[in-house]
């Protein structure tokens, strides 16, 4: 074989390898996480891509990120959580993901106005100091330190409302 040649076999063998290798990297991420860790690791995939963890329940039993950015986060059941308004946690919650960006987002609704909203998009500021939510025609700036800390994630909601006393009227909601 010419010298010419057996460089451009050896750079074909190296591109493969290269290309093997890479594939091997994405398998795990495409694997769910064993239900041990998902929790944890779904809070810190969270951060990875800019925002703060608490934007999900503590109660994540698996997730999946592919590789073109779609995600599958499952929780043990779906569930109600106090941010500054109410929001319900479906089993599963779909979207997809990139760094400060979450869209065509599925499973999270917030209490607005005594209806209920679909959040469908999540936007990062540049500084992560706020994010900007979406449902519908509806856009809402929230600081992101409201979502520092992972909530738990209760079954029933005690929906408090201020009355004009300032009062919390509990209405429990299943
Ligand atoms: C889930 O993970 C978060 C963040 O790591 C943690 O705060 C929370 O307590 C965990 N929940 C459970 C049930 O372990």
């Amino acid at each position: 074989m010419p010298a010419t040649g057996h460089y451009q076999c050896l750079l074909f063998f190296s591109l493969l390898l290269a290309s093997l290798h890479l594939a091997a990297a994405m398998i795990p991420a495409l694997a769910p996480a064993p239900a041990a860790d998902a929790n944890a690791t779904a809070h810190r995939i969270l951060a990875r891509f800019g925002f703060p963890q608490g934007l999900l329940p503590g109660n994540v039993v698996s997730h999946t990120l592919s590789h073109d950015e779609q995600f599958e986060v499952e929780l043990s059941e779906p569930c109600y959580t106090w941010f500054s308004d109410l929001a319900y946690f479906e089993k599963t919650i779909r979207g997809r993901i990139a760094f400060g960006r979450i869209t065509s987002l599925s499973g999270i609704q917030v209490r607005k106005y005594f209806i209920w909203v679909d959040i469908k998009r999540v936007v990062a500021s540049k500084d992560g100091g706020s994010l900007v939510f979406t449902a519908g025609f509806l856009t809402e700036r929230h600081p992101a330190s409201e979502f520092q800390d992972v909530h738990r994630c209760e079954k029933r909601a005690e929906i408090s409302s201020s009355g004009p006393g300032g009062g919390r009227a509990g209405v429990a909601v299943a």
